[in-house]
């Protein structure tokens, strides 16, 4: 990826074969940021994994980062949600979340905190997911309300996109459910997902039954203490983590890179 702040600044330095460009950046919160870049030709990726982007370093030396691809596989461009560091060189989070891991079922729950909804915007925008399950849950906690605008978009978006509908057929978005709260801000819905669930405020609000390993699957992916207590409380529920050699009934979001 290259992102030239001026032309002399591009002539002076060196880029790889594989350089990108970027067409589009957004600003959704001081703290969160997505990006559009060009893809290219010959980069194959499934839905809901990771690649190595970076900017090239005055001394020449690529500084490369994993990103969560946050768009479809199907895309012409690449998109990425990421948080923003304030003087990190660049900033990034690892995304491995792949259907392969899981084994069939009929309920999906994707479960996510911060800028860990990226591959799950690519997800939701691969028909695999809508083909695979009859429900797809997707629950998104953030601190503040412009934190889950990315996500609330995407949706909207993903419900009114054509495209997809021809795709996959229309009506599939009736089978996605969207449960966003907030923690530190006021909105409709408050507390954490983990809270929410022990409550079992959650399934009372969406009307599902609790998680169970006969009838769900889950995808966790948001920042370390999130991930770590979520697991822990989906294997109390009996669900087992699986793996793409081993497919089972939950996977993680594997690591951060700061
Ligand atoms: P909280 O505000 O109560 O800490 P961050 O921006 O720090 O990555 O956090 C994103 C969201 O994840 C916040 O709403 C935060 O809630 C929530 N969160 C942080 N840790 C956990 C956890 N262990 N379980 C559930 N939610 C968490």
């Amino acid at each position: 990826m290259t992102h030239p702040s001026t032309e002399a600044e591009a002539a002076k330095k060196p880029t790889l074969p594989d350089a990108q460009s970027v067409t589009h950046v957004q600003h959704w919160t001081d703290r969160l940021f997505s990006f559009r870049v060009t893809r290219p030709a010959s980069l194959r990726f499934r839905s809901g994994e990771f690649v190595m982007i970076g900017l090239m370093g005055d001394n020449g030396k690529p500084l490369l980062r994993a990103y969560s691809i946050a768009s479809p596989a199907w895309d012409e461009e690449l998109e990425f949600y990421s948080i923003k560091v304030q003087d990190g060189p660049l900033t990034s989070k690892l995304g491995t979340l792949v259907h392969d891991a899981l084994l069939p079922c009929k309920r999906l729950w994707f479960l996510a905190t911060g800028t860990g909804f990226a591959p799950f915007a690519s997800l939701l925008r691969e028909p695999q997911t809508y083909e695979d399950y009859d429900e797809i849950i997707i629950t998104h906690t953030c601190r503040e309300v412009g934190e889950l605008t990315y996500g609330a978009e995407l949706i909207e978006s993903i419900r009114k996109d054509e495209m997809l509908a021809e795709l996959i057929g229309e009506g599939f978005h009736e089978k996605l459910r969207y449960y966003p709260t907030t923690t530190r801000e006021e909105s409709p819905k408050m507390g954490r997902i983990t809270d929410l669930m022990r409550s079992g405020e959650v399934y009372a609000d969406l009307d599902v039954t609790p998680l169970n390993p006969e009838t769900d699957r889950a995808m966790i992916c948001g920042n370390l203490a999130f991930n770590l207590e979520l697991k822990e409380m989906l294997e109390e529920y009996g669900l087992e983590e699986g793996a793409n050699s081993k497919p089972a009934q939950f996977v993680v979001e594997k690591a951060f890179l700061d």
